[in-house]
């Protein structure tokens, strides 16, 4: 049986687990907002509209930040149609999904909404089609407390209370060629340079998030980050990473070593943020805003540019509604390892998305809400990851992929409570074909026992859950964990997931 060995002591310490590696994203795309956690007709509706299944099932999942309204929609997007009395708000063509808007649900009721789930609204504004002034109004709008035309507007739509927004992103893939009012780094390094300095002389305390790559094969990866952080860096606090993966042509081994490949995409964007601070000689570090990651079925997805007839243009359409399977799950909680690893740099993340959009939670018009396979290792690691992330000194056995070459059988990250005294650790065991024996030095964190074992694996590593069959897929204890004599030992099955918490 193959077998990896890791060590954990609290000393090996990478850097405090911030709450916002937890966070989503919800998008006017799709059925995310409509259908998705707004339904008013729905018989779980709230006074509101928004389906309160859909908002407990978020709970549960334990999201910190939540970004919004986009992703490519919000390229095209005016603020202010969202907001005022319903039956006044136009509806418009949304360009980048080929579908029709209503503005039904905009900034106030999505506050709202986060009131009621427990998260952080992480906003991001357009600098596609629109530039500093709106960037400024949405922010008097959203965080003034009164006494100002925009603040006073907000009053009189019936919030009272500022939005207190902190984390803004400063537009979305302005590198993309698709996003409506791409630019080059130089164009788009100093229309984010102008906004950030004009929204911090409003307030000088707000964090605000540089956009880096679409993904890591774009063709001006790096070099986009370098130039657009060269215009920027005294100005933000964050660089975006974006990046979804997909099994393709049945290659599960390369698939299930995709987190390799998030690894060297962070340890890329951190080199290049900390090239541009030896040049300018600066103290302050930039730091990482993952607000775009995910598996996606990319390849699957019909282009929107075949919905031609603008007068057809879908309302809440069903766009990128990937089912989610045992190994999908398995890759999401190999990602959540890799952001783990990587917490002194890497302090706020974004599973994009929340609901029906490549998205964790699924819900059906006038139906149920479910958890889809990647639901689980998101809630678990949210919950159980705590304190500081450590490095675990891993020695494993390997395997060799087409697309990444040889890399380790199992992949690991621990986090350790000081306050409480708890260790959590995640693994993944990469193996299309062989169970996998881990032993895990703990005699370092004193004399501790098993409280928790999670394993998500299945036989059929295809299985998902859907409309008919919910809860095919979840995960269950894994009775073959152990501590004895200062080791812990646990048996991991072909491709799986696993979170074990001692205490
Ligand atoms: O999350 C789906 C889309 O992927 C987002 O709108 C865009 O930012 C990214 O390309």
């Amino acid at each position: 049986m193959p077998s990896a060995q890791l060590t954990l002591d609290p000393h090996f310490q990478v850097g405090a687990v911030n709450r916002r590696l937890f966070g989503s994203f919800v998008e006017h795309l799709g059925r995310c907002v409509y259908d998705g956690i707004y339904e008013p007709g729905h018989t779980s509706a709230d006074e509101e509209g928004f389906r309160t299944d859909v908002i407990e099932l978020v709970r549960e999942l334990g999201v910190s930040a939540i970004r919004y309204p986009g992703g490519n929609f919000v390229s095209g997007f005016r603020w202010e149609d969202g907001v005022g009395p319903r039956n006044e708000r136009p509806t418009r063509l949304d360009l980048a999904w080929h579908s029709t808007e209503s503005n039904q649900v905009g900034l106030d009721e999505f506050a709202g909404w986060l009131e009621k789930v427990g998260s952080e609204l992480m906003y991001a504004v357009n600098l596609g089609t629109r530039g500093v002034q709106e960037a400024l109004d949405v922010l008097e709008y959203a965080n003034i407390r009164s006494g100002t035309a925009l603040s006073d507007a907000r009053i009189k739509n019936g919030r009272p209370e500022p939005h207190r927004i902190t984390m803004w992103c400063l537009g979305n893939e302005m590198d993309g060629p698709w996003q409506l009012g791409h630019r080059n780094a130089e164009d788009y390094g100093k229309i984010a340079s102008q906004t950030a300095k004009a929204m911090r002389q409003l307030d000088p305390d707000l964090e605000l998030v540089v956009c880096g790559s679409s993904n890591a094969n774009m063709p001006t990866f790096g070099s986009w980050e370098h130039t657009v952080l060269l215009h920027t860096y005294d100005d933000v606090d964050y660089i975006s990473c974006h990046v979804y993966y997909e099994e393709l042509d049945g290659d599960a081994a390369s698939f299930l070593a995709v987190a390799t490949n998030m690894d060297h995409f962070i340890e890329s964007v951190v080199a290049t943020a900390d090239t541009v601070r030896a040049q300018l000689n600066r103290k302050k570090r930039i730091n990482i805003s993952f607000d775009e990651w995910n598996v996606w079925y990319n390849t699957r997805f019909h282009a929107v540019e075949q919905i031609t007839d603008i007068e057809q243009w879908p309302t809440a359409p069903r766009l990128l509604e990937d089912s989610y399977s045992v190994i999908d799950a398995v890759v999401v909680g190999n990602l959540l390892i890799s952001l783990l690893k990587h917490a002194d740099r890497v302090t706020s993340a974004s599973l994009a998305q929340l609901v029906n959009v490549i998205a964790p939670i699924m819900t059906e018009p006038g139906g149920p809400a479910w958890r889809q396979t990647t639901f689980f290792p998101f809630a678990i690691t949210s919950r159980l990851a705590v304190g500081t992330a450590l490095e675990v000194k891993l020695t494993s056995d390997s395997y060799t992929t087409k697309a990444y070459g040889e890399v380790p059988l199992v992949d690991a990250v621990a986090t350790w409570d000081e306050a409480t005294g708890r260790t959590a650790i995640f693994l993944v065991n990469r193996s299309t074909d062989a169970a996998t024996t881990v032993t895990v030095d703990v005699s370092h964190l004193g004399d501790v026992a098993l409280l928790e074992t999670h394993t998500l694996a299945d036989d059929d590593i295809y299985a998902a859950n859907t409309l008919t069959d919910r809860e095919r897929v979840g995960v269950a204890e894994n009775t073959s964990a152990q501590v004895s004599g200062g080791t812990l030992s646990i048996e991991l099955p072909a491709v799986s997931w696993t979170a074990i918490s001692l205490g």
